[in-house]
């Protein structure tokens, strides 16, 4: 069958770096094409040329067999449409506002509302999607607006759909649902391009399977005919044994943090308790309350009852402000790390920096040296790609921007971490090395306090799970015995049985 869209020869260039290095992919009607890589390999530059956001240096796109100029709008009209690997909704404008932008970008001044709400509710009808169609997206759950994305993508029934790491903040159900989703399609006869790094999922649903590295084409074969085992050594160059279930020997010494009867929106009366050295896991369904409580804790939300303490060295301290818990050592890495967690037009150094500004300045002097030394072994902890520390944060693909958020705590060696869903976007191999480092912190004697809803994440991690559904904690469990069973089960609302 011939290839409804194919890229030949593409390169591109930033700087000095090939991030895109003559790679060539093509992809029929009905295929499901995977294309997978590290961290950094080129996968999501390739896919914006393919869009036309992005002008290749050299190569050509085709659709069909014809050349398409390299504009967005060419793109669009010969039937590509991608999916952003971060989210790229308007927030103020509704649901329908944004499907129908998607479907008509020029015209949507002209449009009337009828017209328009009719159009979004049959999108989402053939997706199977329910949302209130003049719904904010700014009030929608992170789930949700993945789907309206999708939907906005599909709008203009394209031939071609690009979805560039489509389930990083789903849960397994959600998941399951959109894959069975890009199945049908394809079944329809759509070519749908998948960004994962997820390895499972890429078995479950593709056919084809193309591996990036450092810009490079290094693997391309028929899923039937490979191994995950042979995906992940081609995706890193080397063999990677991975020793997901490897846990720590814990142990835990006095309690850190303490919270007691916290409430706040979408948070109902929650106390919890993380020791140094102990890591607490967050364990529940995408929309149960988790990140509100967190940022409720350390005061970077209002919360409208109840107290939070840290101990550090003997001495208790209330915490009533973001301010007062960074004041007293906690470190926060946040879910959407674009909008809170990095400045992304400074430097890699410049960020790790400023947490860090106290210990290596002295006298309030900047240390340029000095803060390029330190910021240079941190990146090398967490395996920064390519490790520059004087490139803009923003510049860095997405799971080496998460690295960089990691690496700002590091250096400090906070008394009480919180990170929420910290590995979301990031390779396998990063990933291994990410949760080294969360156990590296508690067993220096940091309080760690984790959400995830990567199950063999949570329970890898965790020395104790609390599950949490509508604002509130439905069971603890051991980490050490836990399974994603009874994880599961508990954050679908039943109840626990003790053994
Ligand atoms: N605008 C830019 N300026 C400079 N370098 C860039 C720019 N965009 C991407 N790069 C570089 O190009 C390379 C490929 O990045 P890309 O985002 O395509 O990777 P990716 O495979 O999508 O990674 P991830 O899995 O983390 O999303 C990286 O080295 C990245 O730092
Ligand atoms: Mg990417």
């Amino acid at each position: 069958m011939a290839a409804v869209v194919e890229a030949k020869n593409i390169t591109k260039a930033f700087g000095g770096v090939k991030a895109v290095d003559d790679v060539t992919v093509s992809v029929e009607a009905g295929e499901i094409h995977a294309v997978v890589g590290e961290n950094g390999a080129g996968k999501s530059t390739l896919m914006r040329i393919l869009s036309g956001i992005e002008f290749p240096d050299s190569g050509q796109v085709m659709v069909e067999g014809k050349e398409i100029e390299n504009s967005a709008k060419d793109s669009i009209d010969a039937g590509i449409s991608l999916v952003h690997q971060e989210l790229s909704l308007v927030p103020e404008m509704t649901v329908a506002e944004n499907i129908y932008l998607g479907g008509f970008p020029t015209s949507a001044g002209f449009t009337k509302r009828k017209e328009m709400k009719k159009f979004a509710q049959e999108t989402l009808d053939e997706i199977g999607v329910q949302v209130d169609i003049d719904e904010r997206i700014s009030r929608l759950s992170v789930a949700l607006r993945q789907f309206v994305e999708i939907a906005r993508a599909i709008a203009r029934k394209p031939k071609v759909l690009i979805l560039d790491e489509p389930t990083a903040s789903l849960t397994p159900a959600e998941t399951d649902y959109l894959l069975s989703m890009l199945e049908r399609l394809a079944k329809q006869g759509l070519a749908i391009i998948y960004i994962s790094h997820r390895i499972p999922e890429v078995f479950r649903l593709c056919h084809n399977v193309t591996i990036l590295r450092d810009g490079k084409l290094v693997y391309v074969s028929e899923i039937k005919k490979t191994t995950p085992q042979e995906v992940i050594n081609q995706m890193v160059g080397r063999e990677l044994k991975l020793d997901l279930e490897s846990r720590r020997d814990a142990k835990p010494g006095d309690v850190v943090l303490s919270a007691v009867g916290i409430k706040a929106p979408g948070v109902n009366d929650v106390d919890l308790e993380v020791r140094a050295g102990e890591i607490v896991g967050l364990g529940g369904l995408v929309g149960a309350g988790r990140t509100e409580l967190i940022r409720a804790i350390i005061g970077a939300d209002n919360k409208t009852a109840g107290n939070v303490h840290i101990t550090v060295d003997g001495k208790r301290q209330q915490i009533t402000s973001y301010m007062s818990a960074m004041r007293n050592g906690v470190a926060y890495v946040p879910e959407e790390r674009r909008v809170d967690g990095l400045a992304m037009t400074m430097s890699v150094t410049d960020n790790v920096y400023l947490p860090n500004r106290k210990d290596l300045a002295a006298s309030g002097v900047i240390n340029p040296a000095k803060a390029a030394k330190v910021a240079k072994e941190l990146a090398d902890r967490v395996g920064l790609r390519p490790p520059e520390i004087k490139r803009e944060a923003g510049q860095y693909s997405g799971g080496n921007q998460q690295k960089i958020v990691i690496a700002k705590w590091l250096h400090k060696r906070p008394s009480f971490v919180v990170l929420d869903e910290p590995t979301r976007g990031v390779d396998v191999g990063a990933k291994a090395e990410i949760h080294r480092l969360v156990k590296e912190l508690a067993d220096q004697g940091t309080a760690v306090l984790v959400v995830s809803s990567d199950l063999p994440e949570l329970l890898e991690l965790s020395d104790v799970i609390h599950v949490v559904r509508d604002g509130k904690i439905m069971g603890t469990l051991d980490g050490a015995k836990a399974d994603e069973k009874q994880v599961m089960g508990l954050a679908a609302g039943e109840k626990l049985v003790e053994a």
